[in-house]
């Protein structure tokens, strides 16, 4: 991370915003460095002045003694938007083309939704696997930095607005309508598993994946790192496996990651 400057005097208000950085990678270990500095920065700062700080060394100080005010900080700061079937024309390209070239011979299948929030993403991958592959075993591991998310992911419970999207078959076929919502019926629940983890830091294992869907995630990263990241997530798939990305994103130098796009959105692993 850059060095940072005393948090003192002049030099606090010159740049509060790298104290604040440096000051909260030391509370809860969010790098906030990787971060695109100008979107973030604005969005932290109209946030902590809504909390009445217009100084972000002054709003750390509140984030260390209130832990109620950290979590309601760090909702924001994640920002954990998904629903279920999100972007649906890449549903249906991950239905009818990319689960089943990947599962041909009801070979089991692997995936990792990466940066999946509250699971969204996770169980519908599962009813489309069930869907459309009904013969293979297939698992999927999400991950996420904010472990709020990952509990809520474990629970496989949305709320009726996540499914504006579904389809409405498919939402009958494999979610329960409940008092509050609806909830993943145990075949999906049992398919999926969650951990926290950051995907700047985590280990990845090399060549072992078939599909990784990382979407809507790395739009905060700077470019460098957004870079890396995708690297790794090349490296973890198999030949033959498929890097699924956001509609609005795109791999900067597929081929250098040994990555043939195939949609706008997908790139198989050479
Ligand atoms: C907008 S949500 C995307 C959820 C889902 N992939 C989708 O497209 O609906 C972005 C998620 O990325 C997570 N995230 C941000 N930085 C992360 C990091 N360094 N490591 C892991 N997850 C991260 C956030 O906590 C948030 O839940």
């Amino acid at each position: 991370m850059t060095p940072l400057s005393p948090t003192t005097g002049s030099t606090r208000t010159a740049d509060d915003y790298l104290a604040f950085c440096d000051g909260l990678f030391k509370l809860c270990a969010i790098d906030l460095a990787q971060y695109k500095r100008g979107q973030m920065e604005r969005r932290i700062r109209s946030f902590a002045r809504r909390k009445g700080s217009d100084d972000l060394v002054d709003y750390l100080g509140v984030l260390k003694v209130n832990n109620d005010e950290l979590e309601d900080f760090l909702d924001r700061m994640t920002i954990n938007v998904s629903q279920l079937w999100r972007n649906p024309e890449q549903w249906t390209v991950i239905g009818g083309k990319i689960l089943p070239e990947l599962a041909e011979g009801n070979r089991a299948v692997s995936a990792w939704s990466a940066g999946c929030s509250y699971g969204a993403e996770a169980y519908t991958l599962a009813a489309m696997c069930k869907e459309h592959i009904p013969g293979s075993r297939a698992t999927i591991k999400g991950t996420d930095i904010d472990k709020r998310m990952i509990e809520r992911g474990r629970r496989g419970h949305f709320s009726a607005d996540d499914a504006r999207s579904a389809p409405q078959a498919l939402l009958k076929k494999y979610f329960d309508t409940v008092d509050d919502g609806i909830q993943a019926k145990r075949e999906l629940v049992s398919m999926c598993s969650f951990e926290v983890g950051d995907l700047l830091r985590m280990r990845v294992p090399a060549g072992r994946l078939d599909l990784v869907l990382c979407r809507n995630t790395v739009i905060y990263f700077t470019d460098d790192v957004r870079n890396a990241l995708h690297t790794r997530l090349a490296e973890a798939l198999r030949p033959g496996g498929y890097l699924v990305i956001g509609s609005t994103e795109r791999v900067q130098d597929p081929r250098e990651m040994g990555l043939t796009p195939t949609q706008p959105f997908v790139y198989r692993k050479s």
